[in-house]
């Protein structure tokens, strides 16, 4: 049985109806990070983790939820949203909050979601459940709102409701992710433009390091702090200066005697991690996959050394694939302090890098390494519909 078969029959036993059924996918970032809320470039794809939503429309305006892989219920009313300790529904009632903030005609619903992208890992599972939603209600209800307000709607709703000041990117991918493509999306005006992943011998490959530090939404919300600090002191230059999308290096160096040494580095990862992407997406045109491999090489070390987001599991594994002729190239991906590596591999060579990788992680920090080899997908989209997806 696949997937959005399960979530389908659990919710026929649950609800006794039809439901509409939406995918919503997991995300990689091959380059541009921490720079979505500095207004900058992102690369991101969407892949083929995925959560499946099944939903039916209620006449009432009583929400009732089960998470399938928590084995959880939960029910709320949509005039009476308030947030819950239980984590998951949140990021649920927060979308559901911006649509009645908005003044969206909705109404409750039912839901039964489930899926395999991995908790915790850095593979944006909660950008999936929240974008999903947003995508499905407005399908449910026949709202018509465009894509970019629903990718803005729920950006929000983790800004608002979870309390993480998130960036775009996530939410952004997962309702624009297209097969075989990565998206560059330009933060500042957000516009977008794909460019096609298809290098057939190699696979993007994901280590786990299983480990997530507590510190990982505080520093989130510091290093924000930290750029802003340090764009107020660039506009003091330059009153031009809105973001570090508009710091070029030169600027950024007039500026350094003024500002915090730590603010500095900072901003000098940001403003170079920009001029990366740009570089990169040429690469990719090119098919130049070396050159695009040696950017995420240095994007690692500005994002261990200058934005000090990185942990000993990510350097370690990013090291040890440094010196492989197999791997093009490999860094930490997403938000930081644990989560994943992302790694292109050579196809033909995933396995024996992989298992090398578990051997040598598992004798430094006695952890069993994870490996997902991932393939680029769509964006959410209706799988199947009972007539829900009319209009
Ligand atoms: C998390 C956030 C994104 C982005 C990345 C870092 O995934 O949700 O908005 O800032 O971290 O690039």
């Amino acid at each position: 049985m696949t997937l959005a078969q399960s979530v389908e029959q659990v919710f026929q036993e649950k609800f006794k109806e039809q439901a509409l059924l939406v995918r919503s996918p997991g995300r990689v970032n091959l380059i541009g990070e921490h720079t979505d809320y500095n207004k900058g470039f992102v690369l991101p794809a969407a892949i083929d983790k995925s959560i499946t939503l099944a939903i039916s429309p209620r006449n009432d305006r009583h929400c009732s939820m089960f998470a399938m892989d928590m084995n959880e219920a939960h029910e709320f009313s949509i005039d009476d949203l308030h947030s819950t300790p239980k984590g998951w529904p949140n990021y649920l009632m927060g979308v559901v909050d911006q649509f009645v903030k908005a003044q969206y005609p909705i109404q409750g619903f039912h839901c039964v979601f489930g899926g395999d992208i991995p908790i915790g890992a850095g593979m944006s599972s909660s950008a999936a459940l929240e974008a999903g939603l947003a995508f499905a209600l407005n399908t449910l209800f026949h709202l018509h709102i465009d894509r970019l307000t629903l990718v803005k709607m729920a950006q929000k709703a983790e800004n608002v409701f979870v309390g993480v000041q998130c960036g775009i990117m996530d939410q952004y991918i997962n309702i624009f992710g297209k097969q075989d493509n990565v998206l560059r999306i330009d933060c500042r005006t957000l516009e977008y433009q794909y460019y096609p992943f298809a290098f057939h011998n190699i696979s993007v490959v994901l280590f786990d390091t299983r480990v997530s530090h507590s510190l990982a939404s505080s520093e989130y919300n510091r290093r924000r702090e930290e750029c802003s600090e340090g764009v107020a002191v660039i506009k003091k230059m330059y009153p031009e200066v809105n973001s570090l999308r508009d710091v070029t290096c030169d600027m950024l160096h007039q500026c350094r005697d003024r500002m915090d040494p730590t603010v500095y580095r900072r901003c000098k990862y940001v403003v170079e991690e920009n001029e990366r992407v740009l570089h990169a997406c040429g690469d990719l045109e090119k098919g130049d996959l070396k050159s695009f491999g040696a950017a995420m090489k240095k994007t690692h070390a500005g994002l261990s050394g200058d934005y000090e987001v990185s942990c000993k599991e990510l350097d370690f594994l990013v090291d040890l694939m440094s010196s492989d002729p197999q791997v093009y190239g490999s860094r930490m991906m997403g938000g930081g302090f644990g989560g994943c590596t992302i790694n292109l591999i050579e196809k033909n060579h995933v396995e024996e890098v992989s298992s090398f990788a578990a051997v040598r992680y598992k004798q430094k920090f006695n952890i069993d390494l994870k490996t997902y080899i991932t393939s680029i997908g769509p964006g959410t989209r209706i799988i199947a519909g009972s007539g829900h997806e009319k209009d």
